[in-house]
């Protein structure tokens, strides 16, 4: 249950800095709670004044001398710490703080930003803000912001960072006609964050929907622990922005460049069942289908429509989103048959012709959601002259009231002359769209959502033995004695080996006779690598030579790769040349792992080899979602390398099963060790049985305990 009532259902508030200006905040605060209804008592605090509103106006909150649920501060920076500590020694349980010039304007306003948290800690108190709109809640009914208006009543949730975002969204929905149940601007984030909230929302009886408006989210594991949970009770979609690519482009690793932040973002929004929305557009369209509609069964989408082109953009959309076109039952296309024109088209999409009358619309629609092979239905419709654009609509909203296990929507394609029907359907809870796409997105995120409801949950993870962390404990150390980050060779083959991950054996020559001497044992044929802490990729400086026959061939090897890379990287130090079996054929693979700020080790697997970055046929998971077979075989499934894996044209299947398992050591090996930055292991060899890591680079990074 969340702890956070008192914030949205408060008793009794406090406005600090309650103003008689009507210019000023202080003033728009007390003001906007007195016209929301608010049931409680309002203490103005000004100590100048003796009343404002016609309410009595105390100098300080320790004045008041009666229980505070919120203060809302409105009062310049320099005075908000002294204001806060006054409302804990009244025992104020929250404080929504409206004041700018905090961490936002540099070092003074963090270390401000920083005493008003620890002030709120000292008492116990929860602070949204600073630098924030406040918040509202319909339901309660409280607005305890300074925005210009209070929102329809209604059941979704927004969760803004942006106060201008959520102010612009407010006058916006007026227009739209959306209803809310909550508006909540975060600002600084200095001890309430999205994360609380969305918690908070999650519990709410009167939110349906939770929207999210984030830049930046700081707890990354906290996120997906809650969210997983919320989610299960919401749903939540998040339009997060700042995504930029700045971060993988400066990555070294094949792994690094192709992850970025982004990657992980999404990654942890699956994880934790989060929808994504693209845009703003996208996440409203969205919301609006959530707050109105039942959860699709299925995808099997009907279209029923009086215009062939729009029919064919909303098919072109239904594949594109990975919905279904429903394949009618026959006694649908019978009765469709029975009451058509001869021209009409029964198959899906239905095109009931451009001169359809309002009982066509009704006749077809109705048809196609009794369907048992439909579990969603699309209802388009073009300005005709005798198109009944608004008897259509009410018709709309009755078959979808009757028949309310199955989502509807509508796009009334036009400008003026479908404006009422739009309308109509908006304000009776049928979501109604200008154009098709955004309907179809808006099904395919309730699907989504759907899905992730039923999916079973996940087992327990897999027991992996063979694991000695010692072992990697103990290179590890010794890298970093040696003032290293990244791994030699050798070293990161006795990683793999110490997690039970099958690598092709690899020894550090540091002369000619001694390559050849490790080739003898081995047995021939082998491969030598270079062996430098400052060359990352081998292959492009001429470090590498494959299938050395004798030990003639290993020795003019060894000269020629320690002149290339003289002569690409005469600075670079050279440890000696690493001399490896030569391992059998099989589909190159990769598998890697980037260290995401905010969410910790993000796991890569896709089609390996020098090609890695230009194809991108890359999946990516959060190692701490990564610890079942299940979940490696999704995330194995959703690249075009598993087609390669499975046997392609007429090829043995390869061994996705030891590939799995080199996944699973990989997540499991990464999450052990905080040290890892970046790995690849490109390429991983999967033959037909067994999967062999044949070129393992390890980046890594002491760990201060304390941090
Ligand atoms: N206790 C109670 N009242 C106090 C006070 C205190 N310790 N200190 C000052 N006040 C009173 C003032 O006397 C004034 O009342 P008055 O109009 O009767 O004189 C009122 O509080 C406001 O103080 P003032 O100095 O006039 O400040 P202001 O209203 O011009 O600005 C803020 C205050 C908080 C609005 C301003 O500092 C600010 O941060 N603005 C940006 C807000 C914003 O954009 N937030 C983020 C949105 S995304």
């Amino acid at each position: 249950m969340s702890n956070l009532e008192f914030l949205f259902n408060p008793a009794h508030i406090a406005v600090v800095g309650a103003s008689r200006s009507t210019q000023k905040i202080g003033y728009a605060v007390l003001d906007n709670i007195i016209k929301s209804s608010f049931k409680g008592n309002i203490y103005p605090i000004n100590p100048n004044e003796e009343e404002i509103a016609g309410l009595k106006t105390y100098c300080s909150v320790l004045d008041v001398k009666a229980p505070i649920d919120v203060a809302v501060i409105s009062v310049p920076a320099k005075h908000a710490a002294k204001v806060a500590e006054e409302c804990g020694q009244a025992g104020v349980k929250g404080l929504i703080v409206i004041t700018a010039g905090f961490k936002e304007v540099g070092k003074e306003g963090l270390k401000q930003e920083q005493e008003l948290r620890s002030i709120c800690k000292r008492y116990g108190m929860r602070m949204l803000g600073p630098n924030c709109v406040g918040l509202m809640d319909t339901h309660s009914p409280v607005n305890a912001s300074f925005a210009e208006g209070f929102p329809n009543r209604g059941n979704i949730s927004f969760i803004s960072q942006s106060g201008a975002m959520l102010v612009s969204i407010l006058d916006w929905s007026f227009e739209m006609g959306m209803g809310f149940s909550r508006f909540i601007s975060t600002g600084n984030k200095a001890d309430l964050t999205e994360i609380d909230l969305i918690e908070s929302c999650a519990d709410d009886p009167q939110t349906n929907v939770i929207l999210c408006y984030v830049e930046d989210i700081t707890d990354g594991e906290r996120f997906v622990r809650v969210c997983s949970e919320a989610s299960k009770k919401k749903p939540i979609i998040i339009l997060k922005s700042g995504t930029s690519s700045a971060g993988a482009q400066a990555a070294s690793s094949h792994t690094g460049a192709l992850a970025g932040s982004n990657r992980a973002y999404d990654a942890a929004f699956r994880q934790s069942g989060v929808l994504r929305a693209e845009s703003m557009n996208d996440l409203f369209d969205m919301a609006r289908a959530f707050a109105t509609q039942p959860l699709p069964g299925n995808s099997r989408t009907a279209i029923v429509t009086n215009a062939g082109g729009p029919a064919i953009v909303a098919t072109d959309a239904v594949e594109k989103y990975g919905l279904k076109m429903a394949r009618f039952t026959k006694e649908t296309i019978d009765k469709l048959r029975e009451h058509l024109p001869s021209e009409a088209n029964l198959y899906n999409p239905v095109d009931i012709l451009g001169d359809a009358r309002d009982d066509r619309y009704r006749f077809a629609l109705e048809t196609v959601i009794e369907d048992e092979n439909v579990d969603n239905a699309l209802v388009l419709l073009c300005p005709a002259a005798v198109t009944e654009p608004e008897k259509t609509a009410r018709t709309i909203v009755e078959l979808n009231n009757k028949h309310n296990h199955k989502p509807v929507m509508a796009v009334y394609m036009g400008g003026k002359t479908l404006t009422e029907g739009r309308s109509y359907l908006t304000t009776n809870s049928i979501p109604a769209f200008t154009f098709p796409e955004p309907s179809v997105n808006s099904l395919r995120g309730m699907l989504q959502y759907a899905q992730y409801l039923k999916a079973p949950d996940p087992s327990e993870p897999v027991e992996l033995t063979g694991i000695d962390k010692k072992a990697v404990r103990k290179i590890l150390d010794d890298v970093f004695a040696d003032r290293r980050v990244v791994l030699l060779g050798h070293e990161a083959s006795d990683v793999m080996s110490a997690y039970g991950i099958q690598v092709s054996k690899t020894y550090l020559a540091e002369s000619e006779d001694e390559a050849a001497e490790i080739g003898e044992k081995l047995g021939f044929p082998v491969a030598l690598k270079i062996s430098s802490p400052r060359i990352a990729h081998k292959t492009d400086v001429g470090g590498v030579a494959i299938g050395l026959h004798s030990d003639k061939e290993v020795k003019k090897a060894y000269r020629k790769i320690i002149e290339n890379v003289h002569y690409y990287l005469p600075d670079a130090p050279i440890y000696g040349i690493e001399v490896q079996d030569m391992v059998e054929e099989g589909i190159e693979v990769i598998v890697g792992m980037s260290r995401d700020v905010q969410f910790g080790p993000l796991v890569v697997f896709g089609l390996g080899g020098i090609y890695v970055n230009l194809l991108e046929d890359v999946s990516f998971r959060l190692a701490s979602g990564l610890t079942t077979r299940e979940e490696v075989k999704k995330m194995i499934s959703e690249t075009r390398a598993y087609t390669l894996l499975k046997g392609y044209r007429g090829k043995k299947p390869a061994d996705i099963e030891a590939l799995s398992e080199t996944i699973l050591r990989t997540s499991r090996l990464v999450s052990d060790f905080r040290e890892i930055t970046e790995m690849d292991i490109n390429p991983v060899r999967v033959h037909y049985k067994g999967a062999t890591a044949l070129d393992v680079k390890i980046t890594v990074e002491e760990v201060n305990e304390k941090g």
